[in-house]
């Protein structure tokens, strides 16, 4: 194979180019990198072949066995010995239960909770952590709500790199904070919400040198581009009609957009479905610069049940209003209620996911409501994450007592007689 040639990192303000093998995340000026590629020597169908018998082949290497480096023109040319689990593959699966509860008839889930971590931070972090080892790092380090701090632990462990992780205080669901302690991250637990969290750690990138692998990092936008290119593979390259997805810092908006964009400029797909970004009411700086023009970005002080998206100052928030407006899209808000009662409806339903994931099910039946998205439209929801993530919140939804949500499902103690679990079964309704 000829040797590809080099992708460059550009400003999305200034237009400053660097070379791919600059460490810097962020412009001379402050503004963010995005990656660009040389055009593959192929596009449209033959592209598409050459993804295909990558996914059958059975050789054990990366750029076949990873959902991710299978897409590698589209992700980082030029690597060669790739940190990878490997990652993606996740599935695209349907409920009748979940799409009726949105009230459309055609809905999948893209549930990247099935990732080696069980979250979609995985494929950015490979990404990410190859480009660390690429570079030399002595350290890798992130801020984080605990998805990707769990996914940085475990991919720097595979990469052998010291890890240093950032995360705030009594806000980081159980499940994230152990699997970050088990795959023997330095885990610091920071006074502060996440947005204090990422002030620091971006201070501390500069002055200890760490390698800062948050979505800031253009890397990791370029792995994460992948969940769309699978899931439009997954549709046969017909891109559905709308793509709704929970945001909290936006590295993911802005990675669909991007992705979109070129996959449509390569003639992957021929046209560019509809974003809805989805924010919780309590933290939707987004949503709230969206609902007037985006003619002023917003900060707000966060506070969400769901932890994952508990942010009030999103990094990527000017790359996410251009994923916005290239792909006609929209940015909402869903209550807490209305996402817990989505979780659970998911849950229940035996696929599940974590709070944050279910803001794309409570948002895709809001947009139902409003008449924006219409019963025949074909609807992908992200699950961002996997169900035992945030163990602490399921338990807090079911138990019984008073106030008990809708949907509850407590668990019930009873003395071991047949005739106790008789009663408990069949006299409840
Ligand atoms: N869903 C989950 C499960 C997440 O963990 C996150 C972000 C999001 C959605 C939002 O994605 O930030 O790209 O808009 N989690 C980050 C973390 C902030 O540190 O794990 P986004």
């Amino acid at each position: 194979m000829n040797k590809p040639a080099a992708s460059v990192l550009r400003c999305e303000i200034c237009g400053a180019q660097y070379g791919e093998m600059d460490a810097r995340t962020a412009c001379e000026c402050d503004g963010l990198l995005s990656v660009l590629h040389a055009a593959p020597s192929e596009n449209g169908s033959a592209l598409r072949a050459r993804f295909a018998l990558r996914r059958g082949s059975v050789s054990p290497r990366a750029s076949d066995t990873s959902g991710v480096w299978r897409y590698q023109e589209l992700v980082m040319p030029s690597a060669q010995q790739m940190v990878s689990h490997p990652e993606g593959n996740t599935p695209l699966l349907t409920s009748a239960p979940v799409a009726s509860y949105v009230g459309v008839r055609q809905l999948s889930l893209k549930h990247e909770g099935h990732n080696p971590t069980g979250s979609f931070k995985d494929r950015g972090m490979t990404v990410a952590i190859t480009q660390a080892v690429r570079l030399g790092a002595r350290a890798v380090g992130c801020a984080s709500t605990g998805n990707t701090s769990a996914s940085l632990a475990a991919y720097a462990a595979l990469g052998g790199l010291k890890a240093i992780v950032l995360v705030p205080e009594g806000h980081v669901a159980l499940g994230k904070l152990a699997q970050t302690i088990a795959h023997a991250a330095r885990t610091l637990v920071v006074r502060g919400d996440f947005d204090a969290c990422l002030r620091l750690m971006r201070e501390a990138q500069s002055a200890l040198g760490v390698y800062l692998v948050n979505s800031l990092n253009p890397w990791r936008i370029e792995g994460q581009k992948t969940i769309v290119t699978e899931l439009c593979e997954q549709l046969g390259w017909d891109a559905p009609d709308w793509i709704v997805l929970p945001a909290g810092n936006l590295g993911n908006t802005a990675a669909f957009g991007k992705a979109l964009v070129e996959m449509r400029d390569l003639q992957l797909i021929d046209r560019l479905p509809r974003l809805a970004a989805v924010q919780a009411e309590g933290a939707a700086p987004f949503a709230a610069s969206f609902a007037h023009g985006f003619v002023q970005r917003q900060r707000v002080e966060p506070n969400t049940v769901a932890s994952a998206i508990r942010i009030g100052d999103p990094a990527s928030f000017d790359r996410a209003v251009g994923a916005i407006r290239n792909t006609d899209g929209v940015v909402i808000a869903v209550p807490d209620e209305e996402l817990l009662d989505a979780k659970a409806i998911v849950d229940a339903s035996g696929i599940g996911c974590e709070p944050a994931s279910a803001a794309s099910v409570a948002g895709a039946r809001q947009l139902v409501r409003q008449g924006l998205v219409r019963p025949e439209h074909r609807v992908v929801a992200i699950l961002t994450g996997h169900l035992l993530k945030d163990p602490e919140v399921v338990l807090g939804y079911h138990r019984a007592g008073e106030g008990a949500a809708k949907l509850a499902n407590p668990p019930v103690t009873i003395d071991a007689t047949l005739r106790a679990l008789e009663h408990v079964v069949f006299s409840h309704s």
